[in-house]
């Protein structure tokens, strides 16, 4: 993921108060500060972004590879749902047009650390991520978390081969509120994946299994993201989630800290669910729940 990824996530973790900017300013980047009771919004632009205050979410675009690829991309915000006696959900969507472009430079493994300045539509390197971003409870140390409970459930239809995955992206460290720096950890968890897309440091293999969690047992890989200077930390899945995942992701982070990745003691800067994506013209409907619970 490129940097803009990061300041882009600290900034929305931030409600950067970039919300005030006039409108002239925020064509690019169109950040709307709403409320749950938001009407449906298309989100198309390379930032765009919907804080709904009155929940946990930030709906974003993030399309930073946008200048290199031949296409578009969307993200939908629909509606909250409220349920009487269980947490709020929100549902969204994701739709990509984006061609694939082979790759003209020879490019190695790891596919998402390719350096490709010059090459930025191949087939190869990540376009972009459609999310949906915590606001509240972030920046808290795992230890102070009771529970992070989640249930993430979507179809994908793709008129063309698509490539990219569906994942939760979270980021860490031992620094209150930083997830910029090169001491930030980027954790991902990839329910479903497709077209050939390989995690950071996969030419490594991997560097532990973790046995019975949610279901399954995952594979991590370990690797540093060259254009952050991070070192991501992606865990895939021996056995696929096909469109639903429930769970409590605070026993992901607990399985990494019985890996040794990091203490207890280090701070959840940055939460996110969304499709990170390559090519193709796909269209993800997504319904989602995502919330920090502290002690
Ligand atoms: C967003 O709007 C709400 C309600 O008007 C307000 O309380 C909050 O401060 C705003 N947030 C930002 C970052 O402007
Ligand atoms: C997503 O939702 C839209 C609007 O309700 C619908 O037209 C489309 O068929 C859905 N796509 C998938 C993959 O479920
Ligand atoms: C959807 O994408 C998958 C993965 O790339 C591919 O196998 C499948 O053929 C695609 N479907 C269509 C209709 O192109």
């Amino acid at each position: 993921m490129s940097s803009f990824f990061a300041k882009a996530l600290a900034l929305s973790a931030l409600a950067a108060p970039a919300f005030a900017a006039p409108n002239s300013m925020v064509k690019k980047s169109q950040i709307i500060n709403t409320s749950a009771k938001q009407a449906a919004i298309d989100l198309c632009g390379t930032a765009d972004n919907v804080v709904l205050y009155d929940t946990p979410w930030i709906v974003y675009n993030m399309f930073y590879g946008a200048a290199g690829s031949v296409g578009t991309q969307c993200t939908r915000y629909d509606r909250v749902e409220a349920p009487v006696n269980s947490d709020k959900k929100i549902v969204w969507s994701s739709e990509t047009n984006i061609e694939y472009v082979k790759a003209t430079l020879v490019v190695s493994f790891p596919s998402t650390i390719v350096k490709t300045a010059n090459d930025l539509s191949s087939d190869n390197v990540p376009k972009g991520y459609a999310f949906v971003g915590l606001t509240q409870n972030l920046e808290t140390t795992i230890s102070g978390i009771n529970s992070i409970p989640t249930t993430y459930d979507w179809s994908r239809t793709n008129s063309t081969a698509f490539k990219g995955n569906v994942c939760y992206d979270f980021m860490t460290s031992n620094t209150k509120g930083d997830s910029t720096s090169s001491s930030a950890q980027e954790l991902m968890l990839w329910l479903q994946y497709e077209g050939g897309q390989l995690p950071i440091g996969w030419s490594d293999g991997a560097k532990a299994t973790i046995g019975n969690l949610f279901g399954t047992s995952w594979k991590l890989y370990e690797g540093k993201n060259d254009d952050t200077g991070i070192t991501v930390h992606t865990m895939m899945p021996e056995k696929q989630f096909e469109g639903s995942f429930i769970g409590d992701l605070k026993e992901w982070l607990e399985a990494l800290v019985q890996h040794g990745t990091f203490k207890e003691s280090t701070y959840v800067n940055v939460g996110n669910a969304g499709t990170e994506y390559f090519y193709g013209n796909s269209n993800l409907n997504a319904t989602l729940g995502l919330q920090i619970d502290l002690k």
